[in-house]
């Protein structure tokens, strides 16, 4: 993670957060580990709670011990969760990172100010009354374009390619939401070979999937074409009875959403009256009435996280450099409660950085440029 060991760097220097208590609930993972050493680079205590059981890796919970208070183990439930969030917000963190809302629902009457790195969390957050102010990385580009078009979008077929061990070429791919996350994995679906189907419900991103060559309908007519059904829309029951009702036999359905909801569990297990049992790990068979046998994967809940190891490397790279300097400027600046843009300047210091890993140089523009570019004369 070349772009958070310089931002570590910098902090090892500059001690831009000396003594801020940082408090973290984020995915337990090797990752998130370089994140909380970099924090620490820059002078933070840092506790780290796991915002998705099935997502920690607990050797790196354990090795993190040494340097931050880690709450959470794999499989942990939903009350081990809730501890786990309580005992961040016991230690009065001035500073939250979130994943999901969680955290800084709890904690934000005493915060300095919060980071949340997911659209569900956002959502969330723009309903409540915050008493301070909180980052939206999720909505900055670099962001955007990594983590959730090129991240997600690889790592959620890895995860339904790892659980079932399908091959995508040939078949008809339905991805439910054309959001970022969507566009991600249409476009890698796309480039395994799979028949993509978009369907929407905003015009402009239903239109744009079309002008990018996907075929776009309705759930209900997608639902009769689909051989894998990825819902990505951050709301709930995308995939309901009704379209298991029109469902190829042997369909495959996995949820790249936040959180579990997007298929409607309770309609899947009603409408499996022939039974449900596990075939392979992680994917269970649901039996329709009439024989018709249905997949989901990882059990409804985010595919690449539960079924693969969430994004590679270098997506969380990008991410965790928005995080840290995010952190930073929290901890410089002044502002009001409610949530805030990440500054376009921090966007494009994680994209020059990145740029810089890569060895790829680009242009600057010229004195001459500039002035034309700030000018207000009419053109020649
Ligand atoms: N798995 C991951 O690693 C990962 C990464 C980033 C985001 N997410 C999650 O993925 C979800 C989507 O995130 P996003 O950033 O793409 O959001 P987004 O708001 O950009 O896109 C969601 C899209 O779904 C559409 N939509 C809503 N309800 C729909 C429905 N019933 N049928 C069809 N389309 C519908 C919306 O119009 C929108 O275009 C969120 O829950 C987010 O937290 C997951």
């Amino acid at each position: 993670m070349p772009v958070l060991r310089s931002i570590r760097e910098r902090f090892e220097r500059e001690r831009p957060l000396d003594g801020v208590r940082v408090a973290a609930c984020l995915h337990v993972t090797a990752e998130t580990a370089n994140l909380v050493r970099a924090l620490r680079a820059g002078g933070a205590e840092v506790a780290l709670a796991a915002a998705n059981p099935l997502s920690t890796q607990d050797d790196v919970a354990e090795a993190l011990g040494d340097v931050a208070d880690v709450h959470g183990r794999r499989g942990d439930d939903a009350a081990a969760y809730a501890k786990g969030i309580a005992a961040l917000a016991s230690g009065e963190p001035q500073i939250a990172l979130d994943d999901g809302a969680d955290l800084i629902a709890a904690t934000h009457e005493q915060l300095r100010g919060g980071i949340e790195e997911t659209t569900t969390g956002l959502v969330r957050l723009r309903a409540m009354d915050l008493a301070c102010p909180v980052l939206a990385v999720n909505e900055a580009l670099a962001e955007r374009a990594f983590n959730d078009r090129y991240g997600t979008g690889q790592s959620t077929l890895d995860g339904i390619v790892r659980a079932t061990n399908i091959l995508l070429a040939g078949r008809t791919l339905v991805v439910l939401g054309y959001g970022w996350t969507g566009r991600g994995v249409a476009l890698r679906a796309r480039g395994a070979g799979a028949s993509v189907i978009v369907c929407e419900v905003d015009p402009l991103r239903a239109l744009e999937a079309r002008m990018e060559g996907f075929d776009v309908m309705p759930a209900l007519e997608a639902a009769e074409r689909g051989d894998v059904f990825v819902t990505v829309t951050g709301s709930r029951g995308a995939l309901r009875g009704a379209h298991f009702e029109r469902m190829k036999d042997g369909a495959v359905l996995a949820n790249a959403g936040h959180f579990d909801v997007e298929i409607d569990l309770a309609e899947l297990r009603a409408a499996a009256t022939g039974g449900v049992r596990e075939v392979l790990p992680l994917v269970e068979e649901h039996v329709l009435g009439d024989g018709r046998r249905l997949h989901l994967v990882a059990a409804g809940r985010v595919v690449n996280l539960a079924a693969a190891q969430g994004h590679p490397a270098e997506v969380m790279d990008v991410s965790f450099a928005l995080q840290a300097l995010a952190a930073e400027h929290l901890a410089g600046a002044d502002l009001g409660p409610g949530v805030h843009a990440v500054p376009p300047e921090l966007d494009r210091q994680v994209a020059a950085l990145k740029l810089a890993a890569l060895g790829v140089e680009i242009d600057t523009l010229t004195g001459d440029q500039e002035a034309y570019l700030s000018s207000w004369m009419p053109r020649p």
